[in-house]
Formats: C-alpha cells, sequence, structure tokens
C-alpha cells in the first residue's frame, strides 16, 4: 500500500486524469440526490478483506456515487453559499494533499504557516486591523464563531478575575448565523436576540433598547456583541460603525461574522463594512466567496493572546510546542491536528493577485443586481428587498410554500438550477446566492423563466 509498484503506479494516472478532467469541466454536471437503497443497491460492498481494487473503487466513484454528488461550483448552483475554487485553488490543494503537512505548529510547518499568515494578513488589512493583529484557518464559519467567542469569554473571565456570573451572556441579532446559536449552546452562553429595526439590519439603536432592559449583573456578563457584515438569508451588512461605538462605550468584544459577505472587503462595497476596524475578532470564509475550495475558514483576532490562552491544549507531550514562542495555529482555533487549509486560498491570492479577485467578487454584485432589474420586470415575481451584497431574495406572486417547493425539486431535477426556497419577513420566497463569476445573466434569466410555470394541481 505504500510503495510505488507497476500497479499503483498505473492507479496514480488514472485518479490524476480523473481529477483533471473534473477541474477542466466548464461546466461539470450539476447532478442530484438518489435515495440511500438506490446507492446502496448500486454494486456490492465496497469495504471487503481483499478490497475491490483501485480501479474498480474508482470506476464505482465515477459511474455511481459522483452523479449522485451535487457539484457546488455548478454556475446554477445559487442554493446556500455556494463555492466558486479557482482552478488553481483546486491544483494547490492537490499539493496540500500530496504533501502531508501537518498544520499544528510552527516547528512543524513554519513555511506553510508562513504563508497561510500572509494571507491573514491581506484580510486583516482589508478590515483595517491593527497590527499585531492575527488568526489562523478553521474548517468552516462555524468553528471560527465558536473559537472567536471563546477568545472573547476568555478576556471577560480574565477581567472578572476568574469570579464566574449566573451565566455568560452574548448579544446578537435574529439574523446573525445559526452557528451563533449553535456556539452559545455549546459553551452554555445565554444568547440574549436583538431585534433590529426592517429590513434586519443590526445597529446601535436597537442595541441600546435591548440593553437598557437588562440587569446591572446580566451586563456585567456580557462577553460579546456579534454583528453580521453579510447576512446569510439576505446578504444584508449590519451597521458596523454604530455597534463598534456601542462596544467600545460600553467595554464589550465585537466580533463580526463576515464568513460569506468578508469578500466584499475587496470591492466597490467596502464603505458599507466601515466599522469593521473596531471588531475585536472577526471571520471571513475563503471556501465562500474568496474562490478557495472546501473547506478553509478565516478567525482573526485584534489581541491574539486572549485566543491563545484559551484555546491552548495542555500536555506534556506537547510541553516543546507550548514553549515556543512562534506562531502555533492550534492556539488560534478549536483544533489540535490541522490540514494547512488556507495554502489553496494563499496560492491563489498569489497567482492570480488581488485585482483578479476584486473583479470577480464584483462580477457577482453587479449581477445580483441585473438579477433584481430581471425579477420586477416580471409581473408574477416581486423583489422583496434591493440586494446589498450579491443575495436576491424574491416571491413568486400567489405561490404557498408548498409550490416553491415543488418548483425548487423540480429544477433540479431538470438541471436547471439548485435553488432552495427560503421564509422572509414570515413568508416564502425564493432566494439566489452568487459567489460564482461563471454565473450568467442568462443563466438567472432560464431559471426566472421557469417560475412562471404553474403546477399541475395548483
Ligand atoms: C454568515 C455566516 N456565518 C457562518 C456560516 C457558517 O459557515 P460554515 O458553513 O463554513 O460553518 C455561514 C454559512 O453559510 C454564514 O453564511
Amino acid at each position: 500500500m505504500h510503495r510505488l509498484d507497476e500497479e499503483t503506479l498505473k492507479l496514480e494516472r488514472e485518479i490524476v486524469n480523473y481529477a483533471l478532467e473534473r477541474v477542466a469541466m466548464q461546466p461539470p454536471p450539476l447532478d442530484g440526490p438518489r435515495s440511500e437503497a438506490d446507492l446502496a443497491a448500486l454494486f456490492a460492498s465496497n469495504i471487503t478483506e481483499d478490497g475491490v481494487g483501485g480501479h474498480e473503487a474508482l470506476r464505482r466513484f465515477i459511474e455511481g456515487y459522483a452523479p449522485a454528488t451535487l457539484s457546488s461550483d455548478h454556475p446554477r448552483f445559487l442554493a446556500f453559499v455556494p463555492v466558486a475554487p479557482t482552478k488553481a485553488s483546486i491544483l494547490f490543494d492537490m499539493v496540500v494533499s500530496a504533501s502531508c503537512i501537518s498544520g499544528t505548529s510552527w516547528l512543524e510547518a513554519a513555511g506553510a504557516i508562513h504563508c497561510e499568515n500572509e494571507a491573514i494578513g491581506w484580510l486583516a488589512e482589508l478590515a483595517g486591523m491593527p497590527p499585531g493583529s492575527g488568526g489562523t484557518f478553521v474548517s468552516g464559519g462555524s468553528l471560527a464563531n465558536l473559537s472567536g467567542l471563546h477568545a472573547a469569554r476568555q478576556r471577560l473571565k480574565e477581567r472578572r478575575n476568574f469570579v464566574r456570573p449566573d451565566r455568560f451572556r452574548i448579544l446578537a441579532s435574529e439574523e446573525a448565523h445559526s452557528s451563533i446559536a449553535s456556539a452559545a449552546n455549546m459553551m452554555d452562553l445565554e444568547l440574549i436576540l436583538v431585534q433590529s429595526p426592517y429590513p434586519g439590519r443590526l445597529d446601535r439603536k436597537s442595541l441600546e433598547s435591548r440593553w437598557n432592559q437588562l440587569t446591572k449583573d446580566e451586563r456585567e456578563s456580557v462577553i460579546a456583541v456579534v454583528a453580521t457584515a453579510g447576512t446569510t438569508n439576505t446578504g444584508l451588512i449590519d451597521d458596523l460603525a454604530s455597534v463598534g461605538s456601542f462596544a467600545q462605550d460600553n467595554d464589550l468584544w465585537m466580533h463580526v461574522d463576515a464568513a460569506y459577505g468578508g469578500a466584499a472587503l475587496n470591492s466597490f462595497m467596502r464603505p458599507h463594512f466601515d466599522g469593521i476596524e473596531l471588531a475585536d475578532s472577526f471571520i471571513v470564509d475563503p471556501h465562500k466567496w474568496l474562490f478557495a475550495p472546501f473547506d478553509a475558514a478565516a478567525i482573526i483576532y485584534k489581541e491574539p493572546e486572549y485566543a491563545q490562552r484559551a484555546l491552548t491544549q495542555e500536555a506534556g507531550y506537547l510541553d516543546e510546542i507550548n514553549r515556543d514562542t512562534a506562531w502555533n495555529p492550534s492556539s488560534y482555533g478549536y483544533h489540535l491536528s490541522r490540514r494547512v487549509r488556507g495554502l489553496p486560498f494563499w496560492f491563489s491570492l498569489a497567482t492570480y493577485g488581488t485585482r483578479r479577485y476584486r473583479e470577480a467578487v464584483e462580477s457577482s454584485l453587479d449581477l445580483a443586481r441585473a438579477t433584481a432589474r430581471e425579477v420586477e420586470r416580471r409581473d408574477y415575481l416581486e423583489l422583496a428587498l434591493e440586494p446589498e451584497l450579491s443575495v436576491v431574495v424574491f416571491k413568486r406572486n400567489g405561490w404557498p410554500m408548498e409550490l416553491y417547493q415543488r418548483w425548487s425539486m423540480q429544477a433540479l431535477r431538470d438541471e436547471v438550477g439548485f435553488i432552495l426556497p427560503t421564509t422572509f419577513q414570515g413568508s416564502p420566497a425564493v432566494r439566489l446566492c452568487f459567489v460564482n463569476p461563471t454565473t450568467t445573466i442568462q443563466d438567472v434569466k432560464a431559471i426566472l423563466d421557469t417560475l412562471a410555470w404553474e403546477p399541475r394541481g395548483a
């Protein structure tokens, strides 16, 4: 298994050829899910005492399992937040796999971590974070948010001389990503939801009115206020300057979740992020709109030492790296062993330069605006709100949620696109999220045309 014999060399060519063919597909097939029973019936067991052989395992994957696995980089994959990795980032991801790098500590991976930190530095600079800020790459926005909140709690713990309140608390808007509630749950924090004014942009006024309802003890137990720069459902950016001034005036840690929207810091939308420089921590996911493959999310701290004290793991066998004053990524996120998952992003940035990144992000911003105009042109559709970033939300007049769902599944079956309904202000709506520069207005028109459809039995 570990020797490069004739058979392995043959398999190497087969696998690499398949991977390169997949990279070259423009577009890749959208594909679609199949039931567990269907998949189980495709082939006999793959895991056997003697193995089925690499050639056969690859054949089964290509012919059976890959077509039942959606290509999230398809230009009409517009649900959730898709991915759109550059060719260079995908190819370099293969190098990362081949290189067997343990990205845990500087001792093990100084060169690779240097490169990752260069990419982190670029993101920090875009946000206007001061010198001394730093962070690392974790597997996703959820883990990045969790890590940021750990650092925030550490600062308050230290300020309280480790005297615990009845419970630690965070303030966040109702539009904050579900991973904030999940982190609060895991950390046993009380999540104090703040109702932001229509259409859902958190600001100082809404924070103050909730803050004024809290007791002194409750206020003193708040570890952070969480703002979102690009909400998942609508792409809105909270009023970061006023949230930041509220946080400063009340001595609170400000955490900014820019997992999706942070890419637009490098675009004509930069002024909408003013105030992000006040953040004590912020996150941005290169696997969302910064054209890196899964999985890479950056967590960046203004004062990384709080994260280091909160997250460093202690054990005799780790003493050597913990004694080291060099940058150990394991101390800045909730993880220990770590893939250097920021490297494909770094390689892509180095390859193409930040200007091409800006142009690519701006193409999605432009497409969102053009889509809004297309929606307005159709009498069976109604724009829910003007897009700020690259999410467009609109309604299909007269449809209950069930028809949106039927339309969505039909569109996937017909390979028209992968689009899921959402709810906006309590009513069903269609949500399109653009991060792929190869998506065109023709793709969008084709999707909008299918919404004229009246399903049988409607
Ligand atoms: C604003 C925001 N925060 C956090 C996340 C969670 O990121 P991940 O799915 O990488 O854990 C998402 C995911 O879409 C998001 O949009």
